[in-house]
């Protein structure tokens, strides 16, 4: 705990905030997470909306994870809060760092509006409160996961920006999936009500820092093997860093091979072609000699599927065109499977891929 004091007090003596609004434990102890009456309450609380400054807020700056309290079997969706819990830690802690690495005037000199870094700190709040929700979500008898130790690749405003809009439209697009792992209704209610908080945070990043349309479509993109997409973002956590007590992240976990648009794709719009890279050399897919494998885009409320020729592979490239029928809006998830439609998680042998189709342009940088 010495460590994390000491951390808390120079986060302290580095904050511009007026830190007599800050609600702190004096004696942080993780142990007393496990009531979901202890500290603020999420949406009876100021805290998770209007708290500025850089130290973390509750319950961020308590990292260890929370040891079940009872014995007995899990609750009926404890794996999928788990799963969330892990997740949000990851997104919680790349605000969290924005938080830290800039101040106003590093926003107002890139270019941005004035009320950037304030609306940056809010959403920072808003995550922290979801860690506070998904912590009381597990019951007494499952761990609360901890925090693991990040590493974002953003240097400057934009490069965050421009990360943020993805994490925001995958947070959502994920959370579609997520829900269809739960089991009880009220868990479905919690998952809605989060995805449309991640959506307001894209709709203003649309608005208000890339000046562009803040709709994409009818409908936000569905995707129902969430934990594919959840295991891109092992991608920000140090290998290793996880508390020993953590279940493994994303449980259950395909590991499947990574792929990216090859570096010379100039745009990832729909009707573009791209090459498919598979980026980790020792996660490399395999392609059976007689399957037909394809590429499965799913945007909106459907998916297309298109054939993939992997016969020459790793000889000859993977070429696919993105389906030309999709809106250039939103997001477009694409995965490598081997059955039309993706219809099981199962038949998902690479990916996923995240193409963001908005603001235009945007996407690539991102990847
Ligand atoms: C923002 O940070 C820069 C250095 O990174 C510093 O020069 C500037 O005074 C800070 N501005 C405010 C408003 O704190
Ligand atoms: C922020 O920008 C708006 C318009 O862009 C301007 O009206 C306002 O005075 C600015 N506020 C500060 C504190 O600079
Ligand atoms: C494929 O990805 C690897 C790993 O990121 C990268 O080093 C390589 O340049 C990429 N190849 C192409 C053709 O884009
Ligand atoms: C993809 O679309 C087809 C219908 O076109 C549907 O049968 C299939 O279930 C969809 N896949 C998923 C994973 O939803």
């Amino acid at each position: 705990m010495n460590l994390l004091k000491a951390f808390l007090l120079s986060a302290f003596l580095h904050s511009t905030a007026n830190t007599a609004s800050i609600p702190f434990d004096h004696k942080p102890n993780d142990q007393q997470l496990a009531n979901p009456n202890h500290g603020p309450v999420p949406g009876q609380d100021p805290l998770y909306s209007s708290y500025r400054g850089k130290a973390p807020p509750f319950p961020a700056y308590i990292t260890d994870p929370i040891k079940p309290t009872a014995d007995g079997p899990p609750g009926i969706d404890d794996l999928v809060w788990q799963n969330l819990l892990s997740a949000e830690w990851v997104i919680f802690s790349f605000y969290q760092k924005a938080v830290e690495m800039f101040n106003a005037t590093a926003f107002v000199k890139a270019g941005y509006p004035n009320t950037t870094y304030d609306r940056i700190q809010e959403i920072r709040d808003n995550e922290a409160g979801h860690l506070r929700i998904f912590q009381n979500e597990i019951t007494a008898t499952s761990v609360k996961p901890g925090a693991c130790k990040y590493s974002f690749p953003f240097d400057g405003p934009a490069s965050f920006l421009a990360l943020a809009t993805v994490i925001e439209i995958s947070s959502m697009t994920f959370l579609t999936g997520l829900v269809q792992m739960a089991k009880l209704p009220a868990a479905h209610g919690v998952m809605v009500a989060i995805a449309s908080t991640e959506t307001r945070h894209e709709t203003w990043t649309l608005l208000e820092i890339w000046k562009t349309s803040p709709f994409a479509g009818p409908s936000d993109t569905v995707f129902p093997y969430a934990n594919q997409i959840l295991d891109l973002t092992n991608a920000f956590i140090v290998p290793g860093s996880c508390p020993p007590e953590n279940p493994i992240y994303p449980s259950p976990r395909q590991n499947l091979p990574p792929f990216s648009p090859a570096g010379s794709t100039k745009s990832i719009e729909p009707g573009n072609n791209i090459v498919l890279n598979f980026t980790d050399p020792t996660n490399q897919p395999k392609f059976h000699r007689g399957v037909q494998y394809y590429a499965t885009f799913f945007h909106g409320p459907s998916n297309i599927s298109v054939p993939l020729d992997t016969t020459g592979w790793p000889h000859e490239d993977i070429k696919v065109r993105i389906p030309p029928q999709f809106e250039a809006r939103g997001i477009i998830v694409a995965v490598v499977t081997d059955k039309m439609g993706a219809s099981t998680l199962t038949t998902v042998k690479a990916g996923p891929l995240l193409l963001l189709e908005q603001p235009a342009g945007l996407g690539l940088m991102a990847l």
